[in-house]
């Protein structure tokens, strides 16, 4: 895999997909930025000398005719990042409602599989390639989104199963699972207001005591896209600051520097 090689980053207008583009054409990746939000993809696009698309991954016409349309402008794809997301709040279980389950699953799961069998027919066909699917932890780890956490585990699970159908032609499929992400998406919530319950200072409960900014995902992403990667399949990698390292302290204070005097455990 050339440093020229093609990137297709799906979610590429926002948020970690939008630092995922950056990095790559950093480090000297050609790049398509697909997004449903096609003004915010061509105003990147433009200032990374890239490509963009304007693609709902609800709908799987518009992913096939995505395919024939980047092959045909852009050539062969060398990597596929699919980091579009779609979010729910805090909810009770009986609160999750048909619409808001199809919502997420449509969304997270369908659209995503449907790009990574898109793209990855063509890889395998080509004789080698990389997908990226962005998971998150609370699809290992479980949260109170009783529709998007396990939406996530599902990204996992599915992506290790592509690892596992495609290796013989070459293709990895990975994911990485961010922690909490410091996005613009986010950030703009908290001065809202908004998700205290769900996200109430997050940075205590990571290792390093803090949150993950946008390019740290994207690093982790691009590592798995490349061939420094070249024997890595199946696997997920978490980019999470420690959190889920740090999800077993919780019963003792949460991560800290260890105390003086011995304490009494469970
Ligand atoms: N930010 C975090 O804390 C965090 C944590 C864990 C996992 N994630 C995951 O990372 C990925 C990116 O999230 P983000 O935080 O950067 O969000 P974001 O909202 O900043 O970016 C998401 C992008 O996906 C696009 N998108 C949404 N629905 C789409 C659709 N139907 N078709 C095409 N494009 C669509 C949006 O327009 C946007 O550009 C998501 O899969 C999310 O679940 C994020």
């Amino acid at each position: 895999m050339s440093e020229s090689s093609l990137v297709v980053v799906v979610g590429g207008a926002h948020g970690i997909g939008a630092a995922t583009c950056q990095v790559m054409a950093e480090r000297g990746w050609r790049v398509a930025v697909v997004d449903r939000d096609l003004a915010a993809a061509e105003q990147l696009a433009t200032s990374l000398g890239a490509q963009a698309y304007g693609v709902d991954v609800t709908d799987h016409a518009a992913i096939d005719a995505l395919v024939q349309q980047v092959h045909a402008r852009q050539g062969a794809v060398r990597a596929l990042v699919v980091a579009s997301g779609a979010f729910q709040a805090v909810l009770a279980p009986q609160d999750v409602d048909a619409a808001l389950w199809d919502q997420v699953f449509a969304v997270n799961v369908h659209g995503l599989y449907r790009l990574n069998v898109a793209f990855g027919l063509h890889m395998v066909a080509q004789g080698g390639g990389s997908i990226v699917n962005v998971a998150s932890v609370t699809g290992s780890a479980g949260a109170p989104t009783h529709a998007y956490a396990p939406s996530k585990s599902a990204v996992i699970t599915l992506s290790r199963n592509l690892a596992c159908e495609w290796g013989h032609a070459g293709v990895r499929v990975n994911t990485v699972s961010p922690g909490v992400t410091l996005v613009k998406r986010i950030l703009d919530r908290w001065a809202t207001g908004g998700g205290t319950r769900a996200t109430s200072d997050p940075a205590s409960h990571a290792a390093l005591m803090r949150c993950v900014d946008p390019v740290e995902v994207a690093r982790g992403i691009y590592f798995l896209a490349s061939e420094d990667a070249s024997a890595i399949t199946g696997v997920d990698l978490p980019i999470d600051a420690g959190w889920l390292a740090a999800s077993g302290w919780e019963m003792y204070g949460g991560a800290r520097r260890a105390t003086a005097k011995s304490e009494e455990t469970v």
